[in-house]
């Protein structure tokens, strides 16, 4: 048991392999530029190249970003992130594949594959996080079409227990984000100092918030870091969702189904989304910030999302980790 808290801090991690083919990239950065933690950068040669952060021997979340914004189809991961002791341990199953929405017995390439998929199932699974937007406002009427699917959202005893925030006024994000930093900074600094309490108490957290003190949303804080405190990559268009407490059940899950519906509908759109949760964390430390976003009991925040154009084709299946699945029949 003690053995499990102390490998809290920096546990044996296995990360994804990175490759990238020199004859094909064309140095244009787009994968650098996307990628949300410090791990890839510009090598001298020009070309991308996985470098890791601190103790993180690579700081890669094996999301695969960086393959779906290059337009030379240059760069591929291999593998995935799996944490091997623990008390992060990764439970999931070795192996990751594409969508096989036939079972995965059917390896039908995807183009073929899509042709057999319903609209919205493509929208699911070609749905990515966008980091690179275009500085190009969304349209009031756009913005609305994304919130009313919302809206309409399932919810427990139609309680429909949400609240949105739509901020287009860059300085007021950029307000969001520098304040943020100052707390984001506080945790980035307890996880990743080298000392022997910075250890210890970094265990203490991840015992008492075990939501908080991962590593990896650590080397994503270092990467605001480095870029102007830049966490809403740029977006013209952030929302924040708030969930009235009151709702009965379970609104944080009704709030979640209600900013899936958004992401999806924007997607469909020819929008792009990313869910933002680092300033969500920082909130809890920001009174005044709160108060200035209206974000007073019985609302609390529960994520936020930016918004905007994408810049370039971002909208690519994956591989993801394969997920147990019990049949009883
Ligand atoms: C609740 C939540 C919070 C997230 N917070 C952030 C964030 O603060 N910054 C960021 O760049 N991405 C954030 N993401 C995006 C995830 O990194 C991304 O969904 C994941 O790596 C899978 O990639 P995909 O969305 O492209 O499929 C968040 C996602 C979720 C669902
Ligand atoms: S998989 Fe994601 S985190 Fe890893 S290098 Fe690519 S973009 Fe960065
Ligand atoms: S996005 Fe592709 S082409 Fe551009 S630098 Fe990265 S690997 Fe090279």
């Amino acid at each position: 048991m003690l053995e499990n808290y102390r490998k809290a801090h920096f546990p044996k991690t296995v990360f994804p392999e990175f490759r990238v083919d020199p004859d094909k990239c064309t140095h244009c950065g787009r994968c650098v530029e996307s990628c949300p933690t410090m791990e890839l950068v510009m090598g001298e040669d020009e070309l991308p190249r996985l470098q890791g952060y601190k103790g993180i021997e690579k700081a890669c979340l094996a999301c695969r970003n960086c393959e779906v914004v290059c337009p030379a189809d240059a760069c591929s991961m291999e593998g995935t992130y799996r944490v091997l002791e623990g008390r992060y341990r990764t439970l999931l199953p070795e192996g990751v594949m594409p969508p096989r929405p036939f079972g995965p017995g059917d390896q039908t390439p995807f183009k073929e594959l899509a042709e057999r998929l319903t609209p919205v199932e493509r929208v699911i699974l070609t749905r990515r996080s966008v980091r690179l937007f275009q500085d190009k406002p969304v349209p009031k009427e756009m913005i609305w079409r994304v919130l009313e699917a919302g809206r309409f959202a399932p919810s427990a005893g139609n309680c429909q227990p949400w609240k949105f925030v739509v901020i287009t006024d860059r300085n007021t994000i950029r307000e969001i984000e520098a304040e943020s930093m100052k707390v984001l900074r506080r945790f980035r600094d307890v996880y990743m100092g080298g000392k022997r309490w910075n250890k210890s108490l970094s265990t203490l957290l991840s015992y008492l918030y075990v939501n908080k003190m991962d590593q990896r949303p650590m080397t994503a804080i270092e990467k605001a870091d480095q870029f102007d405190n830049v966490i809403y990559w740029n977006a013209p268009v952030v929302i924040f969702l708030l969930v009235d407490n009151r709702g009965i059940s379970n609104p944080d899950l009704d709030g979640g189904i209600c900013a899936q519906n958004m992401v999806l509908a924007a997607h469909s759109m020819g929008l792009g989304t990313c869910y933002i949760g680092l300033t969500i964390a920082a909130l809890d430390y920001l009174p005044a910030l709160r108060k200035k976003l209206g974000i007073v009991p019985p609302w609390r925040a529960l994520t936020s999302l930016c918004l905007g154009y994408p810049k370039g084709k971002i909208d690519k299946p994956v591989e993801r980790n394969t997920v147990p699945v019990e049949w009883i029949e």
